[in-house]
């Protein structure tokens, strides 16, 4: 109830980039939101980090293009929506983020942000983000494997696919109030594809805990795999016998396949898929197949045309 009477943060106090920086002065703005829901914050910092390995030896995209240039249609459609929007977040009554385990797997059930996550070591790792609309950034995540998160549930012999499942509030997520997709969205993985290395449960960039316009509390992020794949504020978990019928499949099945696999061989209807523009760089380089981690993943797809299976 209290926060429902506090003021709004101004579009200018959160487009500042030493905003982000000043940690200090965005938890005096947000201090309510912070001490009631942590994971909530904004650019807390995510102390006790493990340097993993899988680090690609890039620069890494300013901090201040990967939180204002954004997909996030719950915010709006446009790339700055999110991070203008990204205040309406915090203004609805604070409560725990609870994820809801459910499906093929002995040990379902709802879990806090807490219970899930902080049973495991938090790792720092730099990726490449390929968006199917061939732009690119290369971010350094803060996450935890998949695959440890959701062996503790228990997945049984039938579950051999994976849905994720973003909040629907259209309180928090203006988006929500038009009928943009059809919500809530909704993304899959074959379940070796998520409980591969590769592929990280997010809770935070740059060392600090996510912001709302890049997915905040938890997102997926699955570097071999276009943008849109990496589905944002996960509340829903669900282990399947068959793929799930993902949002961008639903809106435009022609130019949206359930595997989403990095192809600079295939384009996209209305993106040409062989080159991709860096964000903060004017030329465009080639894009690489599966995204530059084909050693790691290509044989998850043998026998496969990729073509068909775009
Ligand atoms: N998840 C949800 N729930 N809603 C979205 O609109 N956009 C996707 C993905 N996850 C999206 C989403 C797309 S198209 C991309 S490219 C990435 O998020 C962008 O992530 P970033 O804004 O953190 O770079």
């Amino acid at each position: 109830m209290l926060l429902r009477t506090q003021p709004r943060l101004r579009e200018s106090e959160v487009t500042d980039k030493s905003l982000w920086l000043d940690r200090r002065r965005f938890l005096a703005l947000g201090a309510a939101a912070a001490s009631a829901w942590p994971a909530l914050a904004g650019a807390g910092p995510l102390p006790g980090l493990i340097r993993s390995p899988y680090r690609i030896d890039e620069a890494a995209t300013p901090l201040k293009d990967v939180t204002h240039y954004n997909n996030f249609y719950e915010f709006g459609t446009d790339k700055s929506d999110p991070a203008q929007m990204a205040p309406s977040f915090f203004g609805a009554v604070p409560k725990p983020w609870m994820v809801t385990v459910s499906g093929e797997c002995a040990k379902p059930g709802t879990v806090s942000y807490d219970d899930l996550i902080k049973p495991h070591k938090l790792e720092e790792r730099i990726y490449r983000l390929r968006c199917v609309e061939a732009w690119s950034m290369v971010i350094p995540w803060v996450g935890v494997p998949l695959a440890d998160v959701l062996k503790r549930f228990e997945p049984n012999s039938k579950a051999k696919y994976v849905e994720f499942t973003t909040l629907v509030d259209p309180e928090r997520f203006p988006g929500q109030r038009r009928g943009t997709l059809d919500w809530p969205y909704v993304e899959g993985l074959r379940l070796d594809e998520a409980m591969h290395p590769l592929t990280l449960l997010a809770v935070g960039l740059y060392g600090e805990e996510l912001l709302p316009q890049n997915g905040a509390p938890i997102r997926l992020v699955v570097p071999w795999k276009y943008g849109f794949k990496s589905i944002k504020s996960i509340v829903g978990i669900r282990f399947g016998e068959t793929p799930a019928r993902t949002t961008w499949m639903k809106s435009a099945p022609r130019e949206y396949g359930f595997y989403a696999n990095v192809n600079p061989q295939v384009d996209h209807p209305r993106w040409s898929q062989g080159k991709e523009r860096r964000i903060g760089e004017f030329l465009k380089r080639d894009t690489l197949a599966f995204n530059g981690y084909a050693d790691q993943v290509a044989g998850l797809y043998s026998g496969m045309d990729l073509a068909v299976n775009y």
